[in-house]
């Protein structure tokens, strides 16, 4: 028999400050409802210099690791767009902040927002075979553009933290899936940037034509149709995007179906409405944003459409587990949403601006208010603290 394998706990960070998008249009000269409705984001994180991917992944992976559990972690696949290095992966960073054990395999994935994905599929198979291990996946990312670029209002950032296991408590994947790859200029960002080059328009129709694809596909894998599904889960660059989504397949269910798929997804945007644009980890917020906030029952079946610009999409499936609830805790996140500080948008453009220098000198970064456990205190002798 096959071995059941997912998400078993799941944990989430995104730093202390945010950007509402009213202030934003305003400053920018366009309708709220542009950003409100339009592409459907209501605030964006801001990362401060103290905040990279590696200290945001230990935040979020702190939530969801014991003592107990941090010997038992085989493998950490860290997902990501925004490295440190174009060497040494994040994931050893990570491992090394947290105290995982020595034994511990840790790489480095990248495929534009498609990188969890890929941490996440690469770590189902492996406990297939080797069923007594954890796998630490995280999906974690700066989602940077120019300042007055039409990207701007998709910005933000965070980490997701996911414990892989053999069977999971929160989702066991569905050994199918489909997937595709094209050689597609829709976003990228060459070595030499910090920004992200982006062609956006093309991008969101990119975007489509992959979910169509990798949809058509698993149900021609599968024999299941939308019938089977009690919610559809997103890459959600900005809600709109996953809103779209979900339109191009709702005619193929009933309409007592699409009422369902609907309220779903009403609840799956939520907190990315609220935090931006996270690359790899949006599509496992946008589940958390679910799984806090639907009515999903256990054996539930949810299909996840993963988006990774350049291009590599894919579509899979899981099935809500009985104790789902106690994989995440929905109390801290409310709480770290809650908590944050609304930054006026000339305090933005600074922070946006104040990026750890590219030229290698030593700095030392201030620590602020609001600190996370986990913080980047500068760089000396080539080597970030
Ligand atoms: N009230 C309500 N709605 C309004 C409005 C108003 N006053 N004014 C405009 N709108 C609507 C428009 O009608 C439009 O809606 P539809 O898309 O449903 O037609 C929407 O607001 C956006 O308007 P525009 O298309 O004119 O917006 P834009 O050209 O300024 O930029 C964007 C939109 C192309 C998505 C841009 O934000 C961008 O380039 N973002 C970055 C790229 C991106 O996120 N692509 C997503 C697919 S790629 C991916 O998923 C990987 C990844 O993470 C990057």
């Amino acid at each position: 028999m096959t071995v059941s394998v997912g998400i078993d706990k799941i944990g989430f960070y995104t730093p202390n400050d945010y950007l509402d998008m009213v202030d934003l249009a305003t400053a920018r000269g366009e309708d709220p409802n542009k950003y409100l409705i339009g592409i459907g984001q209501s605030k964006q994180a801001v990362i401060p210099p103290t905040q990279d991917v590696v200290t945001m992944a230990a935040n979020a992976a702190d939530q969801i690791l014991t003592t107990a559990t941090k010997k038992e972690i085989a493998m950490v696949l860290f997902g990501t767009e925004s490295g440190v290095d174009n060497s040494k992966a994040t994931a050893v960073y990570l491992a090394h902040l947290l105290g995982l054990p020595s034994s511990t395999r840790a790489i480095e994935l990248k495929q534009a927002c498609y990188g969890a994905t890929a941490g996440l599929q690469l770590a189902a198979d492996f406990l297939r075979v080797h069923p007594t291990a954890k796998v630490l996946v995280i999906g974690a990312d700066i989602a940077r553009y120019g300042l007055r670029t039409p990207g701007e209002v998709t910005q933000g950032g965070g980490a997701i933290a996911m414990l892989v296991t053999a069977n999971p408590q929160v989702l066991a994947l569905e050994p199918t899936s489909s997937y595709h790859t094209e050689d597609v200029m829709d976003f990228w960002r060459p070595t030499y940037r910090t920004e992200a080059l982006v062609d956006g328009r093309y991008s969101t129709t990119v975007y489509l034509d992959f979910f169509k694809t990798v949809w058509t596909d698993y149900q021609r894998q599968t024999q299941r149709t939308i019938a089977d599904f009690n919610a559809f889960v997103f890459h959600l660059p900005f809600t709109k995007m996953g809103r779209k989504g979900l339109r191009q397949i709702l005619p193929e269910a009933s309409p007592a179906q699409q009422a369902q798929l609907k309220e779903a997804f009403e609840a799956s945007q939520l907190d990315n409405r609220h935090v931006g644009n996270l690359y790899t980890g949006s599509l496992y917020l946008s589940l958390l944003s679910l799984l806090r906030h639907g009515r999903m029952q256990a054996g539930d079946r949810l299909g996840l459409f993963s988006y990774g610009s350049g291009a590599e999409g894919e579509f899979f499936s899981g099935i809500l587990q009985p104790h789902y609830q106690q994989g995440f805790d929905s109390d801290k996140l409310d709480q770290l949403l809650a908590q944050r500080r609304r930054v006026s948008v000339v305090e933005y453009e600074a922070i946006y601006q104040a990026q750890l220098s590219n030229d290698g000198r030593d700095v030392q970064l201030p620590v602020g208010e609001g600190q996370a456990k986990y913080y980047l205190a500068g760089r000396q002798h080539q080597q970030r603290q």
